[in-house]
């Protein structure tokens, strides 16, 4: 079969077909995956028939890969058994829908708010892996934006005031924004905050982007609110409907996004009735380190 994209949004998102995913990946299969996903920014691969080590093997083509983190106060037990595998559902270690205090309910609330992961990490993340295996009732959609579209269409004054701005990335602040209780000082200090570029030059498409989200705290060298302000309304303006697309997910589908090019969200379901089986894979940007 060959390879082939159709794109799903005027200005982004490939859908990516012809893959087979039941082998190895090969050199010219993840070459044609990433210049898709330079062109797009997010690419979708509808019914891949992966499993947990398949999707960890293919993941792995990209790049090294994060592991799901435990820090202080995360959830202590984990239901998927390979250390690469990120929770994205609302499932605890046992298979079932998370209690109202589980912890790892509390961290997934954070999901809802627009936002690109890892950017609380000195060293950035470059692609985030998606895989669904059980979608409930009503979709439960992924949102996506567009940020290199974003920032070509904001104003040249704007353009000029953000260009050499440092943002502060915080975990704790994006917890806080949703609702995460008794942030503590040790807490804090297991997971201090990172800075980076407001507008940066992508590598793989030298078109310029913005960088910020949920995790953005503030702007280096400015009063707090100030910085809040700016990041309030720049999230707002690459997030109109003109620069986003709405997944709908299908088992099966795998979903990778380009997180230094792309803000994402997830959107309500009623996760106390249903389940939804979403995991997900996380590759370091090792050549920025
Ligand atoms: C993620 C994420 C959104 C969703 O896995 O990083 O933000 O819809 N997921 O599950
Ligand atoms: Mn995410």
């Amino acid at each position: 079969m060959t390879i082939a994209a159709t794109q799903l949004h005027p200005l982004f998102f490939g859908r990516v077909t012809g893959l087979d995913f039941s082998r190895a990946p090969d050199a010219a299969s993840v070459a044609k995956i990433v210049e898709y996903s330079d062109r797009y920014g997010v690419i979708a691969f509808p019914e891949t028939g992966l499993d947990d080590a398949r999707h960890v093997a293919w993941s792995r083509a990209f790049g090294p890969l994060e592991l799901a983190p435990h820090f202080v106060g995360s959830p202590t037990t984990r239901r998927l058994s390979l250390p690469e595998l990120f929770e994205a559902g609302n499932l605890d270690a046992d298979g079932a829908i998370t209690k109202p205090d589980n912890r790892g309910r509390l961290f997934a609330r954070g999901n809802k708010l627009w936002h690109t992961d890892s950017s609380f990490n000195p060293q950035l993340s470059k692609y985030s892996l998606l895989l669904a295996y059980v979608v409930p009732p009503g979709g439960a959609d992924t949102e996506f934006a567009d940020l290199r579209a974003a920032y070509d269409a904001l104003p040249a004054g704007t353009k000029a005031e953000i260009a050499d701005l440092v943002v502060v990335h915080d975990m704790w602040h994006s917890r806080q924004l949703a609702g995460f209780p008794d942030v503590t000082e040790e807490q804090r200090k297991e997971k201090p905050p990172a800075r980076h570029r407001l507008v940066h030059r992508h590598p793989g498409s030298s078109r310029l982007s913005l960088f910020m989200g949920a995790h953005a705290s503030h702007i280096e060298g400015w009063p707090v609110e100030k910085g809040r302000a700016l990041l309030r309304e720049l999230t707002e303006f690459a997030t109109q409907a003109r620069f986003t697309y709405r997944y709908e997910w299908h088992v099966g589908d795998m979903v990778m996004w380009d997180n230094r090019v792309s803000l994402h969200r997830a959107t309500p379901f009623d996760d106390f009735a249903y389940k939804r089986d979403m995991r997900r894979t996380t590759v370091i940007d090792a050549a920025a380190a």
